[in-house]
């Protein structure tokens, strides 16, 4: 049967995936779409596997949310990506406002990468390492509210994928960032980063993980995402498109403004279908009903290819199924 994945497939990728969150598991038919492996052959934790969830106090590991979905993807022979290690964001407090320096917070980050990615160890294609080291303001810096950055300073980053690649020599291990899908300042900083894990002792970079959250208002052409990826790829590092979506106004939403994101959706699958060093895509979970978007855009929504009632979107889910 024909689905997104099989058609990704049949382009040479290796999946296209989604995003599933433990929350709505089997309620409605939640469960049964995600595990349709016509159209999801990979699946990736939207929350289970971040710090506050694997480890909500200093050394007490819990694996109860990660586990539920790293089964599901093994007895639906789906893909896992594992996300994600380090991130500023849905960090305990013990962390996030702990009393920290240098030598402590490092061994924190070390300890938490090891024993992780030891639990789940032959069961993730790829590990999203750190996510979003750099902020959106002009110069796009280091994020500085990250407490990894504050206490270590950018030496973090190497820091973590030494201690990645040292816990798992088989797992992908990847940088995630968003708007970094086009050639801007964030992109140069994203290239300026894998070059400095690369140069560092002991160190391993496979990939990039572009997350691509996108907005109608704002189209992102083929070519440039085609440009971004190539570059990477010229650095031999492997792309995933990790956190696709398209969000727009709901408010008066036309006719026009969903063709428009079905289009920007097309340009997306081209310029992985484009590109061999991309491996696949991902959406970030599948349904209207439980984006993160409305929650954290206000106003803004209808950006995946299920609609709030989990009922599949034919114009979008099209495109993208045409796009391969
Ligand atoms: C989001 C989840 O989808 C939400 O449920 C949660 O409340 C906040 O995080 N970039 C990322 C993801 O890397 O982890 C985020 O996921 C969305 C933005």
């Amino acid at each position: 049967k024909v689905g997104l994945n099989t058609a990704a497939k049949a382009a040479g990728k290796l999946y296209f995936g989604t995003a599933v969150d433990n929350r709505y598991l089997n309620t409605g038919n939640y469960t049964a779409i995600n595990s349709n492996t016509a159209d999801f052959g990979q699946i990736t934790p939207a929350n289970s596997m971040k710090w506050e969830s694997t480890e909500p106090q200093q050394n007490k590991f819990t694996y109860t949310g990660g586990d539920i979905i790293a089964d599901m993807a093994k007895k639906n022979g789906q893909l896992l990506r594992c996300h994600t290690l380090v991130w500023h964001s849905q960090l305990p407090n013990w962390v996030k406002t702990g009393s920290h320096n240098n030598a402590t917070l490092i061994a924190i980050m070390k300890n938490h990468i090891t024993n992780v990615m030891k639990h789940y160890k032959g069961k993730c294609y790829a590990w999203d390492v750190v996510n979003e080291a750099f902020d959106d303001k002009p110069g796009n810096n280091y994020r500085s509210e990250s407490i990894f950055y504050k206490t270590i300073g950018e030496a973090y980053i190497p820091i973590a994928f030494a201690a990645a690649a040292a816990a798992d020599p088989d797992v992908k291990l990847y940088y995630n960032d968003y708007n970094i899908e086009d050639m801007n300042k964030k992109f140069e900083r994203t290239k300026t980063v894998v070059e400095q894990i690369k140069a560092y002792p002991g160190a391993r970079i496979d990939g990039v993980g572009m997350q691509t959250h996108l907005q109608e208002s704002k189209p992102l052409s083929e070519a440039a995402i085609t440009a971004v990826m190539n570059k990477f790829a010229s650095m031999d590092l492997d792309v995933a498109i990790t956190e696709l979506d398209v969000r727009l106004q709901t408010k008066g939403a036309n006719a026009q403004a969903r063709q428009q994101r079905n289009s920007i959706y097309g340009n997306v699958v081209r310029a992985c279908k484009n590109v061999k060093r991309c491996v696949g895509i991902t959406i970030w979970d599948f349904t209207d009903k439980y984006s993160w978007v409305p929650e954290t855009f206000k106003g803004e929504g209808e950006a995946l290819p299920w609609d709030a009632n989990l009922k599949k979107k034919d114009d979008l889910y099209d495109a993208i199924l045409k796009a391969w």
